[in-house]
């Protein structure tokens, strides 16, 4: 079958990338969709099931640092757009073991990079490479408040929306790269790669930085699905620090949406920060998980606040991420598409109808992992 246009998705089988990679099949059958993983430990097959025997789909195990498999797969696929999600994502790994970070994120990503060049062959017409980064490369924001208002406060994005905030400044497009973390820090440095592609070679390149995702397929290291499991099993919740940090979730279907339209219609060259002005405060998070595990498994609410356990901080915790989406729903229409109460019951729901799912993909190897990084918190 002739397709209208061939795109490689990398990280197709981690947790953003499954949601790409479903939205991408179901919505253009005249598309050829390849999933280019090498499934790591955050790569599960069986966050894809339901699509697997669709005709526009392949999956293609394979290493994003392979320059030469890549470059090959490319010319027999007649490849013409790149979305880059491939990556090592947890922060606390990456404090453990920058190396693996700087690997896959920077190398990786030159070499996805290298390959179009080599395939595309200055031949840009018609072509996108689309790399998927993070709000964490403009590191970390403070909490003030106008005098006389305890955050969060209402403000008003450029965007013409209120919304509730625990500072006043929000990152913008504009702003200077401060990353913090050994991963935040790999993530800058793929973007400057990606940029620098434009810039020296003319490569139709596009850059969007997203805050916290949550929602189904989420590899249970993260804050919302491990915290839902272990109140489920009622296992101890460490929250770092305090639990005063603030982070800004958009539910990871709308993220989907979003590169979806910024694949499309975003303009070359251009960086497109992706959420949905939506700030909370760890520790308020995690009690609206106990209050919906508990509602939901039929315990009295707030049965389980005793396992709130608070353990020694993440070194280098970021204490505030906020984004600013008003250039993405101003030039291109997006917006979020779910309240933040209805994401969370949805996704507590998925949890704990898929315990199956979390039990295959924390067995093995992983045990030993969660028991070293808690050891001594
Ligand atoms: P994830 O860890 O769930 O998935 C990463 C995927 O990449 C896995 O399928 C893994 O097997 C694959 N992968 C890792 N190394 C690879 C390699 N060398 N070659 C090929 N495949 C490899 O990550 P995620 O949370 O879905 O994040 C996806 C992307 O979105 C990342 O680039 C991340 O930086 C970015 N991002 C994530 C969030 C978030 O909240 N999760 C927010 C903003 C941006
Ligand atoms: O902002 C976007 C980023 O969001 C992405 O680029 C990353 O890939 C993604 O992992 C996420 O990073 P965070 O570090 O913000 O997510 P995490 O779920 O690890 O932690 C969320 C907050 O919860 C953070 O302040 C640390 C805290 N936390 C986390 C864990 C895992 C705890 O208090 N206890 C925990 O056990």
């Amino acid at each position: 079958m002739e397709f209208k246009r061939s795109i490689i998705i990398t990280g197709g089988a981690g947790f953003i990338g499954s949601h790409v990679v479903r939205l991408f099949v179901n919505k253009y059958p005249e598309y050829r969709i390849i999933n280019l993983d090498k499934l790591t430990y955050a790569g599960n097959l069986a966050n894809l099931k339901d699509i697997e025997d669709k005709p526009n789909y392949r999956f293609v195990k394979m290493d994003i640092c392979d320059f030469e498999g890549v470059l090959k797969l490319m010319q027999e696929e007649k490849v013409d757009g790149i979305i880059h999600l491939a990556a090592e994502s947890h922060v606390d790994r990456s404090i453990k073991d920058p190396f693996t970070f700087a690997q896959t994120n920077v190398m990786g990503t030159l070499s996805m990079l290298q390959a179009a060049k080599a395939a595309w062959d200055g031949n840009w017409e018609g072509k996108r490479f689309y790399h998927i980064s993070t709000d964490e490369v403009y590191g970390a924001l403070e909490m003030t408040h106008p005098e006389g208002i305890e955050p969060p406060f209402i403000t008003k994005a450029s965007s013409g929306t209120h919304h509730l905030a625990y500072g006043e400044k929000f990152f913008t497009e504009d702003l200077k790269y401060q990353p913090h973390s050994p991963y935040s820090a790999a993530k800058a440095s793929s973007d400057h790669f990606v940029r620098a592609f434009h810039d020296t070679f003319g490569m139709p390149t596009i850059v969007t930085n997203c805050s916290n995702n949550y929602g189904p397929y989420q590899f249970p290291e993260k804050l919302i699905p491990l915290f839902i499991n272990n109140i489920r099993h009622r296992k101890p919740l460490p929250v770092y620090g305090k639990g005063e940090n603030v982070r800004d979730w958009l539910f990871v279907e709308d993220h989907a949406r979003a590169i979806d339209i910024i694949f499309h219609n975003g303009k070359v060259a251009e960086t497109y920060n992706i959420g949905g002005f939506n700030e909370w405060k760890n520790i308020d998070i995690i009690k609206v998980l106990i209050n919906t595990v508990d509602r939901l498994l039929g315990r009295p609410e707030g049965a389980d606040m005793d396992l709130i356990t608070y353990v020694t901080d993440r070194a280098g915790h970021d204490l505030r991420y906020a984004i600013d989406s008003s250039k993405l729903q101003r030039e291109l229409g997006w917006e979020p598409s779910l309240q933040f109460e209805e994401g969370i019951e949805r996704t507590v729901r998925w949890y704990l109808d898929n315990q199956a799912w979390l039990d295959n993909v924390t067995s093995g190897d992983y045990q030993k992992y969660y028991e070293s990084m808690y050891k001594g918190r």
